[in-house]
């Protein structure tokens, strides 16, 4: 497996794992925008020339970096892509950035993805009161390393 930054040619690919991700997929347009906004911050996995997950962030004004979305094809998960490309992704935000703080939002029902951020440090900060459109509570989860 390969990690490098995304391309404007892969918005499309995707764009097509996002739907295979999520019940309510970003846009095409804002995966485009989150692309255009922090270019070194969208990162993709690769199995061969196959895209099987993404990541996306991007630094906000307050000091925290933001990963704003991860994604592992279903067919590829379990096998560490996903911590993989969380790791990459805090490491340029570190390294071009100089950020030491980390927050994200996740569905308070995704076990998976929330078992996979507290094993990365990451601690439940706050619960979110109806975040999502279709009223579902977020957790606000924040990993601090300075
Ligand atoms: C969350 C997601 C990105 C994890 O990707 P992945 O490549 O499967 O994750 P990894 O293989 O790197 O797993 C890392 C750790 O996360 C936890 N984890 C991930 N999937 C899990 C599962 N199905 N059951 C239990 N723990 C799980 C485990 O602690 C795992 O470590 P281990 O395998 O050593 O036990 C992936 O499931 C996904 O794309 N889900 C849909 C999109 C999503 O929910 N994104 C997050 C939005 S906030």
């Amino acid at each position: 497996m390969n990690i490098r930054v995304a391309e404007v040619s892969d918005i499309d690919v995707i764009y097509g794992l996002e739907t295979k991700c999520f019940r309510d997929p970003y846009p095409r347009e804002l995966l485009r925008m989150l692309q255009a906004l922090y270019p070194q911050l969208f990162l993709v996995a690769e199995e061969g020339n196959r895209i099987i997950g993404y990541v996306s962030g991007l630094i906000r004004t307050d000091g925290f970096g933001h990963i704003v979305s991860i994604c592992v094809d279903p067919e590829y998960r379990r096998r560490g892509v996903g911590r993989a490309l969380m790791v990459a992704l805090e490491k340029r935000m570190r390294e071009i950035f100089g950020i030491c703080m980390f927050r994200l939002e996740v569905r308070v029902s995704n076990t998976n993805a929330i078992k996979l951020y507290e094993s990365l440090g990451y601690k439940i900060q706050l619960r979110i009161p109806r975040y999502y459109t279709d009223g579902e509570d977020a957790y606000l989860m924040i990993k601090d390393s300075c």
